[in-house]
């Protein structure tokens, strides 16, 4: 038998995200029909309850429908609560008892407040929930600077050893993103370009429309730095820049990921001002709708950054001299995550240095809206070319966006919860790899404070402060907007 233990189940995430993706799993039959789930949270509910409040969850939020409402009412019968306040040991028996005894293997999946972290290891500990058969994820934010970090990673490992250990960057559950790996280590044509005598510089956007979402209090503490570029786009950086791994297993991935964020230039005091631009949104219109400034969404002045772009580099042979521009911001002019590969030009144009039409190749992997790769090749026009031959640039679409039709696009968690059920770690973020990350951050962090960096204003619905344009212009490149 197996249970599931979700720590705050009746919040956001929970409701929108790790619920759907259960019933995903459920459906499909990948989710035993003995799994127990037991949900569990501070609120006072009972089985009934929050059946009645799951039920109403997959209802808004399962994207594709409930489709047969008895497998969603055998889905339901699956779910169990427990009422707990984490600083409560006694609590902790009534979660093992409600998980159905200790006999058994059990995922835990922990999304919880940084102030409570301690406690509730120790309470899983005093129920005997940290066993060889217990695995268990963790929802970030895992500490705030390297230091916090670095404490939240001892209290857990005081408990459970590093294969037990599951820590959910949820980037690394998206399709596109492993399918970068099979793009680049699948196929004979990527590899030998992959690298600086071919490659200019590399462009990761994570663009969002979306602002506070009431998440007031916490993104007021973590700025679009520590929420956005600390993991998920750090992590896309790794993936991007990291040497095939022998294999496609947890240690062999993780350990060329590991490689490469300890090769990043530490942004410190002297780049901090050249290579980052940070900023906050002001008042503006997004899809047409005028939305609040950041601080009127606040309620008071801040010097938070709801925006940074930066110019990292990658210190190794392969990426010599080659940048790497990320940049992710609230309330910008559309949602998409992308990464682009620039190519460099041909060494050498035998049809001239001024014809039309010619430029460097690009590769674009979108992660979304759409999950999408694309080609930029130049090609001939087609035509008699009387007065010389005519270029244009066309997309060649490899995505599987067509060939793969037929397959249920899923939520990034259900590929991470299904991996924490059945003990694959290879989409998981190793505790070196975190602590390499915050490290990198903080340097960042204390370079701005040394040069007083304050965030500059954007109007909602644009791509962000005229500087960050100019971080990249400067170098003869440009955000593929
Ligand atoms: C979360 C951040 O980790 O990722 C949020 O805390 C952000 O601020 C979210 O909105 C973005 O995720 P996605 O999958 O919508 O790109």
């Amino acid at each position: 038998m197996t249970a599931v233990l979700l720590f705050g189940a009746t919040g956001d995430l929970s409701r929108r995200m790790l619920l759907p993706s259960l019933y995903g799993l459920s459906v499909d039959g990948l989710l035993a029909a003995d799994v127990r789930i037991v949900g569990t949270a501070r609120s006072a509910l009972d089985v009934a309850g929050f059946r009645a409040m799951a039920a109403e969850a997959l209802a808004t939020h399962v994207a594709h429908g409930l489709g047969d409402q008895e497998k969603a009412d055998a889905f339901l019968q699956q779910l169990f609560y427990v009422t707990l306040d984490a600083n409560d040991q006694s609590g902790y028996q009534r979660l093992a008892e409600a998980a159905g005894g200790l006999e058994q293997s059990i995922s835990i999946f922990l999304s919880t407040a940084p102030s409570l972290f301690t406690a509730t290891i120790q309470g899983l500990a005093s129920a005997g929930l940290t066993g060889a058969n217990v695995r268990i994820g963790l929802e970030k934010p895992l500490g705030s600077d390297l230091a916090s970090s670095m404490r939240i990673n001892d209290a857990v490992a005081a408990a459970f050893s590093e294969k037990q250990i599951f820590r959910i960057d949820h980037y690394l559950g998206k399709e596109t993103v492993q399918n970068l790996l099979a793009l680049r280590f699948a196929n004979v044509l990527f590899e030998p370009l992959w690298r600086s005598d071919s490659i200019a510089h590399v462009q990761i956007t994570v663009a969002e429309t979306v602002g506070l979402e009431g998440r007031t209090d916490f993104y007021e503490n973590a700025g679009a730095l520590r929420d956005m570029v600390q993991n998920h786009m750090l992590q896309l950086l790794a993936l991007v820049a990291m040497e095939p791994p022998s294999h496609f297993t947890a240690n062999a991935v993780r350990d060329e990921k590991v490689k490469v964020l300890d090769s990043l230039r530490p942004i410190d005091g002297a780049s901090a001002a050249s290579h980052c631009v940070i900023g906050q949104y002001g008042s503006g219109a997004v899809g047409g709708q005028p939305v609040k400034g950041y601080a009127e969404e606040l309620g008071r002045a801040s010097s938070t950054e709801t925006f940074v772009a930066l110019k990292a580099h990658v210190d190794n042979w392969r990426w010599k001299g080659v940048p790497f521009y990320l940049r992710t911001g609230k309330r910008l002019a559309a949602r998409k995550s992308e990464i682009l590969i620039a190519f460099r030009s041909v060494p050498h144009s035998i049809f001239g240095e001024d014809v039309r039409g010619m430029a460097p190749d690009r590769l674009l992997i979108s992660l979304q809206p759409e999950e999408n790769i694309q080609m930029s090749l130049v090609s001939k026009v087609p035509g008699l070319d009387r007065a010389g031959i005519r270029l244009r640039q066309v997309a060649l679409d490899i995505s599987a966006k067509d060939a793969f039709a037929d397959s249920r696009r899923r939520i990034a968690y259900e590929q991470l919860l299904l991996d924490l059920i059945e003990g694959r770690q290879t989409l998981f973020v190793r505790r070196d790899e975190v602590e390499a990350q915050w490290g990198f951050i903080d340097s960042i962090r204390r370079g701005w404070a040394e040069n007083g960096m304050e965030p500059k204003p954007y109007t909602a619905g644009t791509w962000g402060p005229s500087a960050a344009i100019a971080l990249i212009e400067r170098d003869g490149a440009s955000w593929n907007d």
